[in-house]
């Protein structure tokens, strides 16, 4: 079995730094926000798995099936030796594709969630053996660096992950996707397709509360890390439809009026009673918009692929 090499891109005050910037401006900001990749501790990496599993949460199943049904045809188009992937999380679904690739040598998981990536990665060298697992601590909007390794490469961004950055951050990441990218390599995209406002909202509010611990995880994180005194109860959460932007909301309101102190930022958050602090968008996708925004940034659409039920799309577009 060869050794999973973990590589850490950025060193970890790094990550306090970024953190820091973050929770000053977020929670400075009006409205408030918070951006979504701080949700994804060991605890929310673990709180995203029991998501996919709810029976409101249709993408991850709806990305399986296309997988499942189109893998071999991502294999042949792709013929990667290389598999990047980025925001892997727990890899699941990547093991169709995994399989699918037959001359795959390496595969290099990005996260920012060191857990999730040595999960991962164990379970994978342990199921593959002549597989080389390079993961790497990175966040993948970051100017990110990948290693030497043999092309052509596939580039998988799954999950609809992609939405959960703002339209400006879509185009900047994009481009940098098409920048890591060489002649003959490839990107696979997952995007979550618009859809009726029950189905989605029901999706990101789901009546056993997991998505709600989710929500709530980010004030933990902030907690934590930064000696914070959010008091997670003391908050609601609310995910809502924005038909104008096309995307899904998830706030945390404030049940009354307090504040909040974060002390290594000598940093005192007054709260109104119902004032609601943004944590993430989760824009969904037409096939003309994600069509667009592929070739703006210098790539070529060459397939799209749904599941039966049109919830969920899958693009493979080439670099030229
Ligand atoms: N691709 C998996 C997991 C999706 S959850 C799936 O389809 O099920 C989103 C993943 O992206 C999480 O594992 C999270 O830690 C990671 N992530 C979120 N923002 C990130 C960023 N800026 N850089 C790197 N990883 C990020
Ligand atoms: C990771 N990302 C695609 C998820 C989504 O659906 O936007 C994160 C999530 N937020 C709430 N539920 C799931």
């Amino acid at each position: 079995m060869t050794p999973l090499h973990v590589t850490r891109t950025l060193p970890e005050d790094a990550t306090d730094a970024a953190l820091r910037a973050d929770v000053r401006r977020g929670l400075t900001a009006t409205p408030k926000t918070l951006p979504p990749k701080w949700f994804y501790d060991a605890r929310g990496s673990e709180l995203f798995d029991r998501i996919t599993e709810l029976p409101e949460y249709y993408p991850t199943r709806a990305e399986r099936e296309i997988l499942l049904a189109r893998a071999d045809e991502i294999a042949a188009a792709s013929r990667a030796h290389t598999l990047v992937e980025l925001g892997s999380g727990s890899s699941e679904k990547t093991r169709h594709l995994i399989d699918a690739l037959t001359d795959l040598r390496v595969y290099v998981p990005v996260d920012v969630s060191e857990s999730a990536l040595v999960q991962a990665g164990q379970a994978l060298i342990a199921e593959r053996p002549g597989l080389t697992v390079h993961a790497l601590i990175a966040d993948f909007t970051a100017g990110l660096t990948l290693p030497q390794t043999p092309g052509p490469r596939l580039l998988a961004f799954l999950g609809g992950t992609i939405g959960n950055l703002l339209p400006a951050e879509r185009t900047a990441f994009l481009a940098s996707v098409r920048r890591l990218l060489s002649p003959g390599d490839a990107l696979l995209l997952g995007t979550d397709l618009v859809k009726d406002e029950r189905t989605l909202v029901r999706a990101y509010d789901d009546a056993a509360g997991v998505t709600a611990d989710f929500d709530k995880n980010v004030l933990a994180v902030v907690n934590r890390e930064l000696g914070a005194d959010f008091d997670p109860d003391a908050f609601d959460h609310v995910a809502l439809w924005d038909a104008e932007n096309e995307w899904i909301e998830m706030r945390l309101r404030s049940r009354t009026a307090q504040t909040v102190k974060v002390p290594v930022l000598d940093l005192a958050v007054h709260f109104a009673a119902g004032e609601e602090l943004r944590t993430e968008v989760s824009a969904k996708f037409r096939r003309d918009g994600v069509t667009a925004e592929l070739t703006a940034a210098g790539l070529e659409p060459a397939h799209w692929w749904t599941d039966r039920a049109k919830r969920f799309a899958l693009s493979l577009s080439t670099a030229r």
